[in-house]
């Protein structure tokens, strides 16, 4: 939640800043705003609404200069409004900052402040750091930045510039992910890899209470005691094309059809790579009574998916899916024969990365899933498997989730094969079928018309049930958070044997029932499910094996190719994606940026 830029160099810095506030504007996006140093000292421009109003009044009020910091933001304290973007600058223009994360004891600082005189502009907690640091400044800036943030409650991630100090940009974190990326053009800090991939691969991750010292020619690093730090650069493989829409109309339908690819690397590396063997060869699974996977939003759905695979596939007698910020918070009953699994595209949520901590307080092993290497769950977690999707830029996540999917199901063959519950046999079956999964995805993408089709007939339905039964319900959970929270239409999901104890009671004429039914066995009780809600005046989109569909008129239908149900969900999910995608279309809505939301939860 918000993107912080900063730049340093040779180059002119705004357009470098604009650039890169543009790959982060997924982080919030209700405001944003740059300040340069330059000739006149710090000058700052910033705007409510997305980064094009930003851009007008750039064109009206241009800066200049070659050490600059920007801001995209997601509001949590004050009103999107111009006052209360980023960049925030001291009373005295001494300092400016811009900050990703949460003061907790911002209105005592606040208060301290206004006691010695400091008048402030704005109703945001981060602009206490601003003036916190100009009331402490002693000419040292990174004296002044220690003293500062030892009095911040909280989290953040910092971008800040001294007046006094026309070459120098400096960075800090506690608890929320900021990078150091050096080239030779010059030097970056940012909140996330994609802004800055077009301009170097080699960063450096920051760690909690680290200081960085950013010049156009050097990089340094301090502790908190001012004492310098040596820090090994790492390489990241993105390809920075992925970081553009590639001709695509919004990141999501681009990376919806990058699903097969994504699909491939994540199994390939997931068996291939030695590292992620290693990982599970040093996990004796035998010794846990219990595994708790736990995670957030659409990760949490993954992981509701995984607990049909792994009961499945390894009959292991306790496994318990937990939303990450229930979790944190409810004295988990787990100790050192505990797996948590924890899961999460960007690594960093807040929720999650506070279950990990609780759940290692605990003694209990861990063991997370992340997509972005060098992120805070991937290096706290004992063990990571990390998913190959690359950067996810539309906020809605798709492949992230599918190669979420893809690991899951190799770790519980792999769980099932140590605990001597599948045979070996088996397990080359399932490879077999997993290797398969990308090409049957390519079949249900190769329906884009038809699913479009649909979409634009049931754009006017104002309610949605999803509804499955066993592992297609786990999937109906994803498929209506899509849809909602993209296209804003209401949608719930539910066991298909749930409707009668309740949600049968808002089905009418023109409410839609999207209805997954991939597990042979269940056939029949999802179609009485059907019957029931058609009766009713509802229509009715069926996804899955369903063998007599096709002749049943009252019915739409998307088939779902492959033979193994327990792995359908990654081919069903990419029908949901699409269909929710075209009833976004449809409906002309801002797909990669939703309202209200934003990716990477940094906040609570
Ligand atoms: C929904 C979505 C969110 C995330 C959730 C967890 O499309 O993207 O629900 O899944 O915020 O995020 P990560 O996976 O980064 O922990």
């Amino acid at each position: 939640m918000c993107g912080i830029i900063g730049y340093v160099g040779k180059q002119d810095a705004v357009p470098i800043i604009v650039d890169g506030l543009k790959k982060l504007e997924y982080r919030g996006y209700d405001s944003s705003g740059i300040a340069v140093h330059g000739k006149d000292g710090i000058s700052v421009v910033k705007q409510k609404g997305r980064l094009s109003a930003l851009e007008e009044q750039l064109a009206k009020t241009p800066l200049e200069g070659s050490l600059g910091i920007g801001h995209t933001r997601w509001a949590t304290h004050g009103e999107p409004s111009d006052i209360n973007s980023h960049p925030h600058i001291g009373s005295q223009s001494k300092i400016a900052i811009v900050h990703n994360g949460i003061i907790e004891n911002y209105k005592q600082l606040k208060n301290y402040l206004e006691k010695r005189g400091v008048v402030f502009a704005s109703q945001t907690d981060s602009e206490v750091i601003a003036q916190l640091a100009e009331y402490y400044y002693s000419g040292d800036a990174i004296e002044t930045v220690i003293k500062m943030t030892s009095r911040l409650e909280g989290s953040y991630a910092l971008g800040i510039m001294c007046l006094d100090d026309p070459g120098t940009l400096i960075a800090t974190r506690k608890d929320n992910p900021l990078i150091v990326g050096v080239s030779d053009g010059g030097h970056f800090i940012a909140s996330d890899v994609p802004a800055i991939l077009k301009h170097t691969n080699t960063v450096h991750y920051l760690e909690d209470n680290e200081i960085a010292v950013l010049k156009a020619g050097s990089v340094e690093f301090f502790n908190a005691d001012k004492e310098p730090l040596q820090k090994t650069p790492e390489t990241i493989t993105w390809n920075p094309d992925s970081a553009e829409k590639g001709g695509y109309p919004h990141f999501m339908l681009k990376e919806i059809m990058e699903q097969p690819k994504v699909l491939r690397d994540t199994l390939h590396s997931a068996i291939h790579s030695g590292g992620n063997k290693d990982v599970i060869n040093d996990l004796d699974i035998a010794r846990f009574n219990k595994i708790v996977i736990t995670a957030c939003g659409s990760a949490y759905n993954a992981g509701v998916v995984g607990k049909y695979v792994f009961e499945r596939l390894c009959r292991f007698p306790a496994i318990e899916v937990e939303l990450a910020s229930e979790f944190r918070y409810k004295d988990a009953v787990i100790d050192e024969k505990t797996l948590v699994i924890l899961i999460s595209q960007s690594g960093e949520t807040a929720d999650t990365i506070a279950a990990l901590r609780e759940a290692k307080a605990k003694g209990a092993v861990t063991l997370s899933i992340v997509n972005v290497v060098g992120s805070t769950i991937a290096k706290e977690a004992d063990c990571c498997l990390f998913t190959a999707a690359g950067p996810e830029i539309a906020v809605a996540t798709t492949k992230a989730f599918s190669a979420q999917l893809m690991i899951l199901y190799v770790l519980a063959i792999w769980f099932g094969a140590k605990l001597g519950k599948i045979s070996a046999e088996a397990e080359q079956m399932l490879f077999w079928e997993l290797e398969n999964i990308p090409s049957y995805v390519e079949e249900i993408l190769a329906q884009v018309d038809s699913i479009q089709k649909y979409a634009a007939e049931y754009v006017s339905c104002k309610n949605t049930f999803f509804i499955g039964r066993n592992i297609d319900y786990a999937i109906a959970l994803e498929g209506s958070l899509k849809l909602k929270e993209i296209s804003y239409v209401h949608s719930e999901a539910y066991a298909g044997g749930e409707l009668k104890h309740g949600p049968i009671s808002l089905v009418e004429e023109n409410t839609l029932i999207v209805a997954i039914s991939n597990c042979k066995s269940l056939y029949g009780k999802i179609m009485s499910n059907v019957e029931q809600v058609v009766s009713r005046g509802a229509r009715v989109l069926l996804i899955g094996n369903c063998p007599d569909a096709a002749e049943d008129e009252k019915l739409s239908h998307i088939s779902i190719p492959g033979s193994i149900d327990l792995f359908s969900p990654s081919v069903t999910v990419a029908a949901l994606q699409l269909f929710s995608y075209y009833v976004a279309a449809n409906k002309g809505l801002d797909i990669d940026k939703p309202r209200n939301l934003a990716k990477s939860v940094t906040v609570e």
